[in-house]
């Protein structure tokens, strides 16, 4: 029989090749006056928002912007709703990677609560958030979180007391994402290749995860051959190949909405308490952890139920990523597990070390971190073993 599960979307998803220019139309569809919240110097200065704008000001739409630059952090969402709380926004539009999105979400949401944001943060604040916000449109220019597809803001402060939580209610979903791989071909190297791993990491974690269903398992292996194909080459010299940008925009697209509906494994469950605590970047996090989480987790299926039906799912995987047929379940789990360790250092994913991480914080961090729905349990000495060995 079937196990019960639920779904929820983005309202309206559009993809493809010269979507983003079509936001802006839909912006004044909500009202003229627009918060836009954007990321980094590289987004803005392309071709692209350039347009964007263009048909913005033709659409008759005022607006403000706000730029965040790197993972948001509570103090610069209260004081860009402060500066605008009496601006009369209607709508507020993320133009950006993941950060941008997520403090675009927490911002259309504390425009009508007001603030500040760490009171409604899940494990954080007192106040419970009820999904009042703005109306809010994600446009993503890198393929990584699928924010654009998620019902959470991360928000993170890093530090010895630091934290990394979201603010999350079903109807923090954006009401319509326009999702462009054209606007991901100007990501540099290093952000195709953190968002590229935290994507997959998402695709793979939901696809074996205890929460899955039918809906999640069609959605992850519709995503997961394009981007097992493109990642790699993505990274080797074909940045500027617009079929496998598209490809990491449908498999990052694909990972948020698989994550929303399935939930995620013990990667997400450490590289949460790992950037709280740490200044490492979610995707590096994701990248250098994947390979020795999900050989931890094969290896405890095997010993505990070697028939559990997420072993046929690493199977399959691995499969995609053998250039020749692997039939037995064994050694197609093998080759998924021995091209995740050449990724980690094909893609550079950093060492632990870099970020000031020691082996005396590893206790601390391992007290802070959690399986989530790992389909196998990881215990306090698996966990420990696999940041050591990242170290
Ligand atoms: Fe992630």
């Amino acid at each position: 029989m079937q196990s019960p599960f639920s779904f929820a979307v983005t309202p309206e998803i559009h993809f493809g090749t010269g979507t983003g220019a079509e936001a802006a139309r839909a912006a004044a569809g909500f009202g003229r006056r627009m918060l836009l919240v954007s990321g980094g110097e590289s987004h803005t200065r392309s071709e692209h928002f350039g347009r964007f704008l263009k048909a913005a000001e033709n659409a008759g739409i005022e607006f403000t912007q706000v730029k965040i630059s790197g993972e948001p952090s509570p103090e610069p969402i209260d004081r860009a709703v402060r500066e605008n709380l009496a601006g009369g926004i209607e709508v507020v539009l993320a133009w950006g990677g993941g950060s941008a999105i997520d403090a675009g979400k927490a911002i259309a949401a504390m425009l009508k609560k007001g603030g500040p944001l760490i009171d409604y943060l899940e494990g954080v604040g007192s106040k419970k958030y009820d999904g009042e916000r703005l109306p809010f449109i994600a446009v993503p220019t890198t393929a990584g979180t699928g924010s654009e597809a998620t019902c959470n803001a991360v928000i993170s402060r890093v530090g010895r007391n630091g934290f990394k939580r979201s603010l999350r209610h079903k109807k923090l979903m954006p009401d319509l994402a326009f999702v462009d791989p054209l606007l991901t071909l100007s990501c540099p190297h290093q952000t195709t290749a953190s968002g590229g791993m935290d994507a997959f990491t998402q695709l793979l974690e939901a696809y074996v995860s205890r929460g899955a269903s039918p809906f999640t398992d069609a959605l992850c292996e519709s995503a997961l051959p394009g981007a097992v194909l493109w990642l790699p080459r993505l990274l080797d010299g074909e940045s500027d190949n617009l079929e496998g940008r598209s490809a990491m925009s449908y498999a990052a697209l694909v990972s948020g909405l698989a994550l929303t509906n399935a939930n995620l494994g013990a990667v997400h469950g450490m590289a949460g308490p790992l950037g709280g605590l740490f200044p490492i970047p979610h995707g590096a996090a994701c990248g250098t952890l994947l390979a020795p989480v999900t050989e931890k987790t094969i290896a405890g299926l095997f010993r505990e139920n070697p028939a559990h039906p997420a072993l046929e799912k690493y199977a399959r995987v691995g499969r995609l990523l053998s250039a020749r047929p692997v039939n037995e379940k064994t050694a197609a789990c093998r080759q998924l597990v021995e091209t995740l360790y050449r990724w980690s250092d094909d893609f550079g994913m950093p060492r632990l070390s870099e970020y000031g991480i020691g082996e005396h914080d590893l206790d601390t961090i391992v007290a802070a971190s959690a399986n989530k729905n790992n389909p196998a349990e990881l215990d306090r000495t698996d966990m420990r073993a696999v940041l050591l060995q990242r170290l």
